[in-house]
């Protein structure tokens, strides 16, 4: 099997709960997508509806992937910088294929499809993200030709006493 990635899919109703369901159980299976411990879909839906009110406004894309029966099973989101000197890179957040299909390649494959898309955005030089230091993500994007650019240490406090690095990763696109 393999996923059907769309850039920009008008989010209805159904792609909607799909994507917060995704959310959800990505976050409940330990995931970093910003949320610590058990989550439900009403503590997701605020994020997910900032997602979508910066995509009305042009400031957020959204790339989706879904399995053959159309379910939503990986998503990303971009993020372009409001100021005038950093408009020629491009911020990767909330990245997660659902937990019944990691470990299959299909997170590689939406990497792909983010860097094809972001390399058909106008004046977009560089794709950057940061994630969380301690799950092995760092060598994740490095199998995805990201490169970690830097570190700050302990910036994620996910628990008390149990403190992060903040790892910054960068995909040149030309
Ligand atoms: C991170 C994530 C997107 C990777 O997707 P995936 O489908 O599981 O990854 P793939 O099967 O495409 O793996 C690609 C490569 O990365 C490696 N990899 C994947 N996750 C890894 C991890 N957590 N630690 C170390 N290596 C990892 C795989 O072993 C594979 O390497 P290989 O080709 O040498 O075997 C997915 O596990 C996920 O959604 N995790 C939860 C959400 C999350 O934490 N997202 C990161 C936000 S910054």
């Amino acid at each position: 099997m393999s996923l059907t990635f769309t850039l920009d899919p008008a989010v209805g109703p159904a792609l909607r709960d799909g994507i917060l369901d995704l959310w959800t159980d990505v976050s409940n299976a330990g995931g970093a997508v910003g949320f610590v411990g058990r989550v439900d879909r009403e503590t997701v839906r605020p994020e997910l509806l900032k997602h979508l009110a910066a995509m009305a406004e042009g400031r957020h894309r959204l790339l989706v992937g879904q399995d053959a029966a159309g379910e939503v099973a990986a998503t990303a989101f971009f993020s372009f910088n409001a100021h005038r000197l950093q408009k020629h890179w491009v911020w990767l957040y909330t990245v997660m294929v659902h937990p019944r299909l990691q470990g299959r390649g299909y997170g590689r494959d939406l990497l792909a499809a983010a860097a094809d898309a972001a390399r058909g955005f106008d004046g977009i030089e560089a794709v950057r993200l940061s994630c969380r230091g301690g799950l092995g993500l760092e060598d994740f994007y490095g199998s995805c030709g990201y490169k970690e650019v830097g570190r700050i240490p302990e910036a994620i406090r996910v628990a008390p006493g149990d403190d992060r690095d903040d790892v910054i990763m960068l995909l040149p696109l030309r």
